[in-house]
C-alpha cells in the first residue's frame, strides 16, 4: 500500500502544557490524506485549523500521538528538512511572507537557502513564476503588487523549493474577490495539472466546494470529512459548529420542507437551476 503523504494518529496538541493557561488545540486527531488530494478544512476561528496546518510541516510537534509526513515521524529532528521539503506553506498575510525588493529576488530565497546552484535556481525562479503566471512582474516591487498577485508570488516562492504539497492557511482571508479567483485558480490548476497535494484552509464555503475533499473541524476534533456533496449535506452539524453553509445549500433544504424535493448535496448555483428544470419539466 503507498504510504499517505500525511497520517495524523491520535494526535493532541497543547499550548502552554503545565500552565494555568495550557489550552488543547487539537483532541485526538486521526487524519490520512494521500497524495494528489486537494483537501479543504473548514472550521470556525479557533477550531484548530492553523495549529493542524503547523503539524503538516514540523513546525509544532504534535504533545500525544504521530505526525507522518511520506512515512516519516516530525519528531525525528534528523528528517526535519525532508519535512519542511515536502509541504510548504503560505498563510494568510502577503506581506509577512515578502523578503526582497524584487518579485524573482524574493522567489529566489527559498531555493538560495537550501544551496541550490545560481543557474538551478535561474531555472526555478522562471519556472514558478510563469506557472503562477507572475513572470511578466519579476522585476517588480512586491509592495506595488495587488493582495492576489503578491499571494501568487507567495505560492512560486514555495513552488521555487519544489515541495509535493502546499498547506495554504487563508491565503485569500486578506484578498478582494478577484484576488481571491485568481490565487484558487491557480491552486485548482497546481492540484490537477501538477498533481500538487493542496491542503487549503478556508472560511469560504465557495473555496471548499472546489476540493476533493473537505474536514470540517470544531474545538480541535475533526467532525465531518467527505467529499463537498457529503459534507454540506449535514447542515445542521455544519450550523452546530458554527458555520455557515452555501446559501443554495440552505435553499434548497428548506424547498425540500415544502415538499419540493431536491437532492441532497447541491453546492452551485448552476445545479440548483438544472435541478429545479428537471423537477419543472416531470410537472
Ligand atoms: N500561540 C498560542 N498560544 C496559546 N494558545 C493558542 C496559540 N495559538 C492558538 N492558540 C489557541 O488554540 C486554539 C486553536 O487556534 P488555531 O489553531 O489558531 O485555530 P484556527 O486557525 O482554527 O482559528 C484557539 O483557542 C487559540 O486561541
Ligand atoms: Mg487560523
Amino acid at each position: 500500500m503507498a504510504v499517505a503523504m500525511f497520517q495524523l494518529k491520535n494526535v493532541s496538541y497543547l499550548y502552554n502544557e503545565g500552565q494555568p493557561s495550557e489550552h488543547a488545540a487539537l483532541d485526538n486527531i486521526n487524519l490520512s490524506i494521500n497524495r494528489g488530494e486537494f483537501v479543504a478544512v473548514i472550521g470556525h476561528n479557533g477550531s484548530g485549523k492553523s495549529t493542524l496546518a503547523k503539524h503538516l510541516n514540523a513546525l509544532l510537534i504534535p504533545t500525544r500521538g504521530t505526525v507522518l509526513v511520506k512515512g516519516i515521524d516530525t519528531k525525528d529532528p534528523q528528517h526535519l528538512w525532508t519535512i519542511r521539503r515536502t509541504a510548504g506553506m503560505v498563510f494568510q498575510n502577503p506581506d509577512n511572507q515578502m523578503v526582497a525588493t524584487a518579485v524573482e529576488e524574493d522567489v529566489a530565497f527559498g531555493p538560495e537557502n537550501l544551496g541550490v546552484p545560481a543557474e538551478e535556481i535561474r531555472r526555478r525562479v522562471k519556472t514558478a513564476l510563469q506557472t503562477v503566471d507572475m513572470w511578466e512582474y519579476r522585476k517588480s516591487a512586491p509592495h506595488l503588487l495587488s493582495g492576489g498577485q503578491k499571494q501568487r508570488v507567495a505560492i512560486a516562492g514555495v513552488l521555487a523549493m519544489q515541495p509535493e504539497a502546499l498547506v495554504l492557511d487563508e491565503p485569500t482571508a486578506m484578498l478582494d474577490p478577484s484576488g481571491r479567483q485568481e490565487v484558487m485558480d491557480t491552486v485548482v490548476r497546481l492540484n490537477r495539472d501538477q498533481g500538487i497535494t493542496v491542503i487549503h484552509i478556508t472560511h469560504f464555503m465557495a473555496e471548499a466546494v472546489l476540493a476533493g475533499r473537505v474536514v470540517v473541524m470544531n474545538e480541535g476534533g475533526i467532525v465531518l470529512d467527505g467529499t463537498p456533496e457529503e459534507v454540506f449535506s449535514h447542515l445542521d452539524e455544519l450550523k452546530a459548529s458554527g458555520l455557515d453553509v452555501p446559501q443554495v445549500t440552505e435553499l434548497a433544504q428548506r424547498l425540500s420542507k415544502h415538499e419540493i424535493v431536491l437532492p441532497s448535496g447541491i453546492l452551485t448555483v448552476e445545479r440548483m437551476v438544472a435541478e429545479i428544470c428537471r423537477l419543472k419539466s416531470k410537472m
